[in-house]
Parts: structure tokens; sequence; C-alpha cells
């Protein structure tokens, strides 16, 4: 049980991923971004018919997904606000010893970022655009995803929907213990704001003692019609909306009213061949 036995109690109310971040992997956390990189090299380029070259992955966290891009031959950059998610990133791409594209890692906030040269592909995996909790940001983080998008190239990303969290009630929480570490996730949900917070709480055992801490994670969720509307408002043309599945993850189904994650394919709105249309 958390807070239980020989415990300190170091509480940081923290920035996302300054404490969890070194947990993420080894919790695989990391699983669903692989799988939306999987499904997007595998399905949805053949799909579209697209055969990019460069690839973003914005929000890149702990860099699985960069690396998967890198592996398939992708020149690659990953973006990230955490400084503590993109050493992990980059100590992981080091080991990885990524020898088919180069593969780089710049720290950024997405809602404002700009690159010399647009990309062929942008992603943004495993729900990394739900921590924008004003849809004003949601748009700005799409302009600039359309500004960085080669002509012809593809957006993917996925997003919850307040089905993820109206199953659980107003409140869930539940733990899981891992090696000498026992983590706590606690969702409290408001509809009337759409925002989810979760407190996770790590507490590491050692012979020393113990120590706990305490990281408050903000999600806003959102809906089709909204992110529809965003693309729109951003310059970006959706391609295709596709539910992911319980248990199967990514899917070429159509979103339905109870599907609790969106993915998004979109491209710069305006005809192909000028770069923004
Ligand atoms: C749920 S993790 C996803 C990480 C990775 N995409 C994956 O699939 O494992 C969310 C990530 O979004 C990043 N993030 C949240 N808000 C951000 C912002 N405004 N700008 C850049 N990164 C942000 C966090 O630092 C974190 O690494």
């Amino acid at each position: 049980m958390l807070g239980a036995g020989n415990v300190t109690s170091a509480v940081d109310p923290g920035t996302p991923y300054g404490h969890y971040a070194p947990h993420y992997d080894a919790q695989g956390q990391s699983r669903w971004g692989e799988s939306l990189i999987d499904f997007t090299l595998g399905t949805l380029l053949p799909r579209y018919g697209r055969r990019p070259r460069t690839a973003l992955d914005l929000a890149c966290g702990t860099g699985s997904a960069a690396l998967l891009l890198a592996r398939a031959g992708l020149a690659t950059v990953g973006l990230d606000r955490s400084a503590t998610m993109l050493a992990l990133a980059r100590a992981k791409a080091r080991a990885a010893g990524v020898a088919h594209a180069p593969l780089n890692f710049v720290r950024a906030d997405l809602r404002r970022f700009a690159f010399a040269r647009p990309f062929d592909l942008v992603t943004c995996c495993y729900d990394s655009l739900n921590y924008l909790l004003d849809p004003a940001d949601l748009v700005s983080a799409l302009a600039a995803i359309r500004q960085s998008l080669s002509s012809g190239g593809l957006f993917v990303a996925d997003l919850t929907t307040g089905r993820a969290y109206d199953a659980d009630g107003d409140a869930a929480a539940w733990s899981l213990e891992l090696g000498d570490v026992e983590y706590g996730f606690s969702t409290t949900w408001d509809p009337s704001t759409r925002i989810a917070e979760t407190v996770i709480t790590c507490a590491t055992h050692t012979v020393a003692g113990a120590r706990t801490v305490h990281e408050h994670h903000r999600q806003r969720a959102y809906e089709h019609d909204e992110v529809e509307e965003a693309l729109v408002a951003s310059g970006l043309r959706s391609l295709g909306a596709f539910a992911a599945l319980p248990l199967r993850g990514p899917s070429l189904e159509p979103p339905g009213p109870r599907t609790r994650r969106l993915i998004y394919v979109a491209e710069t709105a305006g005809p192909r061949g000028s770069r923004h249309g």
C-alpha cells in the first residue's frame, strides 16, 4: 500500500514528468506511442500513399516513437518541453546507436515552435495534445504543426475524449508495485471543465528509507467535433479520424459515441504542391 511503512514524504506538486520520467518506460507507458508509430508506418502511410523521409515527433517524451521512426530510416527530430524526459530520450538514442537515420531532440513548447525546414511526417502520440488545457492552445499547436509540415506531408496524432473518464465517474484510483517502487494514480474528472487531474505518487523504498513524490498532471478531454474545428482553424485538412479500440489499439474503424481515444490524420489545407496551400 502506498504510504505504508518507513516512508518519509517529500511532497512536491512538481512539473509533470519532472519526477515520473525515470519510471515512464519501466511502467510500459511508451507502448501506446510505439503502437501508433507502427500503425502509421505499416497502415497509414501506405493508405495515403506517402513516403516520408523526415519526421518530427512532438511531445516525444522518452523518445521511443522517435527511435522507431529513425529505425525506419526517417531523419527524425523529437521535441518535448520536459528536460528530464529529453535526457532519457537522448540516452536511449545513444544506447540504441541508431545508424539508419539522424535522430535529434530539442526542448520546446509544442504550442509555439518553428523549424527552418518542414517535415514530411509530424506525429504526436499518447494523448500529449490533451495536456493543452485551453482549446486556443490546441489551435496554436496545430497551426505550428501546419507550418512545420511539408506539402504532401502527413500529421498523425491521438487524443482522448471524455469517454476515457466518464466510465469511472468523477474519481478513479489504482496502484501498482514494480521492484522497489510503489506507484499510485488517482484521477479526478470534472465534466463541466472537461479537465482531468491525475496525481501520480511514486514511493521508492531503499535500505536508507523511502522517498515519496507526487506529481500533478492535468489534461483536457477533446471531443471529435472540437478537434475537427481546431484542425480547420489552423489550416489543416482532416483526411481521416479513427478509433483506438480497447485491447486492440489503433484501428481504421470510425469513431463512435463510446470512443475513448481518437486518431487523426491530416495534411496542410489547400492544393498539393504549394507548401502552405
Ligand atoms: C503522455 S506523455 C507522451 C510521451 C510520448 N509521446 C509517448 O508516446 O510516450 C506526454 C508528453 O507530453 C509532453 N508535453 C506536455 N505538454 C507539452 C508542451 N506544451 N510542449 C511540449 N511537450 C509537452 C510531456 O513533457 C510528456 O513528455
